[in-house]
């Protein structure tokens, strides 16, 4: 008999690189649910294998409708703490009232379940539904894959200044960044919906992944080509304890889309 798998919040980057990993699969059907069915690529409206439900995130009529019969259900929501925390509770209740077996929630995190109460405001939500579901039927699987590269790596995340190619960063700059890439961390999501006896927490996806430490500082981002030169009054200590001169043109830096290229070949992807 098929699978089905139930996406909520389908319409956006994450929930379309899982949909991709499940049609690798035979025998798997699809079922979205958002709130705004027009932002969806024809490919999907007019899929065989997908069913959409449109709906708001407390619409507990249609988010009953979207749950029922499916085999897992997997929250794609990335919004207010409502959406978050509200709207998956909505999720969870209906997946209980509608007997679904398993529920995959928006974590796709940095392992929050270390991190104290009320230090990361942005995981509280994740932290208060991982306690929610403690205490329903329905199983959690909490997949916390560490940071997602194209995330980690825009201006939304504050941590990389492409114009002076610096990052600000706390601690050594020898630490170990946990990241991946949204097509791996939503392959290994569409394993772990798949596969039937996956509850609890995981957070070992290294056969998924291609690239975990990153390549911090100056000399090494130069030798692997993520920058070609110095940025102008800016310097990179080589090895052996000289420096590289800066240069005037910038014309010579990268450019984000080679930038992006780069560290995407770096796990074997391409733009
Ligand atoms: N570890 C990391 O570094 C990292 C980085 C990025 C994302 N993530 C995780 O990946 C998952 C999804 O990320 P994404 O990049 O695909 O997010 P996204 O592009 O922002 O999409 C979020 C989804 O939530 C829906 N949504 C937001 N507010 C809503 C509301 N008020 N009512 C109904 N739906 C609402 C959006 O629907 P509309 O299209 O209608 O707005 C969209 O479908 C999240 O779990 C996020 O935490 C992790």
């Amino acid at each position: 008999m098929p699978s089905t798998v139930a996406i909520a919040g389908i319409t956006r980057k994450f929930s379309q690189c899982i949909i991709r990993a499940i049609q690798e699969s035979p025998d798997v059907l699809i079922r979205g649910y958002c709130r705004s069915p027009h932002k969806l690529p024809r490919a999907i409206l007019d899929s065989d294998q997908i069913e959409i439900i449109g709906g708001s995130f407390d619409d507990r009529a249609h988010i009953r409708r979207f749950v029922r019969g499916s085999d897992v259900v997997i929250c794609c929501y990335f919004g207010q703490p409502e959406v978050m925390t509200e709207g998956q509770k909505y999720l969870i209740d209906a997946c209980e009232e509608e007997n679904v077996p398993r529920y995959i929630p928006s974590d796709f995190a940095v392992d929050y379940t270390k991190i104290p109460h009320g230090v990361l405001f942005p995981k509280e939500s994740a932290k208060v539904i991982m306690e929610y579901l403690k205490s329903r039927k329905v199983k959690g699987a909490h997949i916390l894959t560490g940071g997602l590269m194209e995330t980690f790596w825009s201006e939304f995340f504050g941590i990389w200044n492409p114009k002076m190619c610096s990052m600000s960063v706390w601690g050594s700059g020898e630490e170990v960044w946990e990241l991946t890439t949204y097509q791996t961390a939503a392959a290994y999501t569409a394993a772990v919906a798949l596969d039937k006896s996956a509850i609890g927490v995981f957070r070992y996806i290294r056969p998924f992944r291609r690239l975990g430490v990153l390549l911090w500082d100056k000399w090494r981002i130069f030798s692997v080509g993520l920058i070609r030169k110095p940025h102008r009054e800016d310097v990179i200590p080589t090895p052996d304890g000289g420096f590289l001169d800066s240069d005037s043109d910038d014309s010579l830096r990268v450019c984000l889309e080679e930038y992006t290229s780069t560290w995407l070949a770096m796990v074997g992807k391409t733009l």
